[in-house]
């Protein structure tokens, strides 16, 4: 165990993401998304670069933290995607349609903060922010996947999701987990993607047991720092065996409940979505192949380096048992 300092190799500048693929990005997602193809298309593209000039900065406002790189999970392998690229490369649909939300994402308050953890509970706990960074954080760099076929590799820090349980004991009726995003259409006016037969606010779900593997982690900052407001700050969810849209960022409710819950995409289109929605590369999307992935790195999509999807996203040892 190893004190990480600050800074890193990844505060070098890299090359952030070129205009042409947040535009590739947005066109994708207007095709991947049935029956939100069309809100995405009336997305106020323009109109969301215009209102946000002047934000120059994709991690303005994230501060230092300290935590222990945990040894186990190291990447051999793959580059640490640059923070700079990963910090504007996003999907954060309450902020937009496309991949460059990070300027309206800034409009997101994260101090004070809220964390309330209930339902099926010994003891309901509510967590300010100063709660969650007090935490003992640790540093994990993990491979993500995101459904739509493009992956990277990120530093996240933070602490395991078991440290909530230990806390707040669910009873022997808990079976799935509820977590909830902040929400205000006020905030989101404008540059999110706010119709009204959209299930707002996002959530998504697990099983009890898959809450309580040791992979399954908040985090409340990445690359040496706080969360940029577009990861999700001030704590989101990372999944890592799972493809990326279940990790809701801005996690403002944990609940413990009985029954599989409603979720934002298993909602939205369930035979696309599902709740379970692990990396597998021989489960193929509807309308696409998961055998491959575009490991994200500078410049155009289409130089992206190509690599094998992994089963699990290479996490099999820590999660095959939960599945078989
Ligand atoms: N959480 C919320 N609240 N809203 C979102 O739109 N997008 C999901 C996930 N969590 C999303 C969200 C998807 S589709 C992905 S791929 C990841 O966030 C992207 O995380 P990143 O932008 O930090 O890389």
């Amino acid at each position: 165990m190893v004190l990480i300092r600050i800074p890193k190799p990844w505060q070098v500048i890299d090359q952030p993401v070129t205009a042409e693929a947040a535009f590739w990005g947005r066109r994708k997602f207007m095709k991947s998304m049935i029956g939100l193809g069309a809100i995405a298309a009336a997305a106020p593209l323009t109109a969301c670069q215009a209102s946000t000039q002047g934000k120059r900065d994709p991690l303005a406002g994230v501060q230092d933290l300290n935590a222990v790189a945990n040894a186990n999970f190291r990447e051999g392998d793959r580059p640490i995607t640059g923070r700079q690229l990963a910090a504007t490369y996003n999907n954060f649909y309450e902020f937009g349609g496309t991949k460059s939300i990070w300027q309206n994402a800034q409009a997101l308050p994260t101090n004070p903060w809220t964390l309330n953890v209930g339902g099926l509970v010994k003891n309901p706990t509510t967590y300010g922010l100063e709660d969650l960074l007090n935490f003992p954080l640790e540093e994990r760099v993990y491979r993500f996947r995101c459904v739509e076929a493009w992956a990277m590799v990120v530093p996240w820090i933070g602490f395991p999701m078991s440290r909530i349980l230990d806390a707040v004991e669910p009873s022997s009726d808990a079976k799935y987990v509820r977590f909830t995003s902040y929400y205000d259409s006020e905030v989101t006016k404008g540059p999110g993607l706010r119709s009204s037969f959209l299930p707002w606010p996002y959530t998504e779900g697990l099983r009890i047991e898959e809450m309580a593997n040791d992979l399954a982690f908040f985090a409340v900052g990445a690359y040496g720092q706080t969360l940029p407001k577009q990861h999700g700050a001030p704590i989101r969810m990372v999944v890592p065996w799972k493809y990326g849209f279940k990790g809701a960022k801005s996690v403002v409710g944990i609940e413990f409940v009985a029954e599989q819950p409603a979720t934002f995409w298993n909602t939205i289109n369930g035979n696309e979505y599902k709740f379970e929605s692990n990396v597998e590369p021989d489960v193929p999307h509807p309308r696409w192949s998961q055998a491959t992935e575009r490991l994200v790195g500078p410049g155009s999509e289409f130089s992206w380096e190509q690599q094998p999807t992994l089963l699990y996203n290479g996490y099999a040892d820590y999660v095959a048992d939960l599945y078989a």
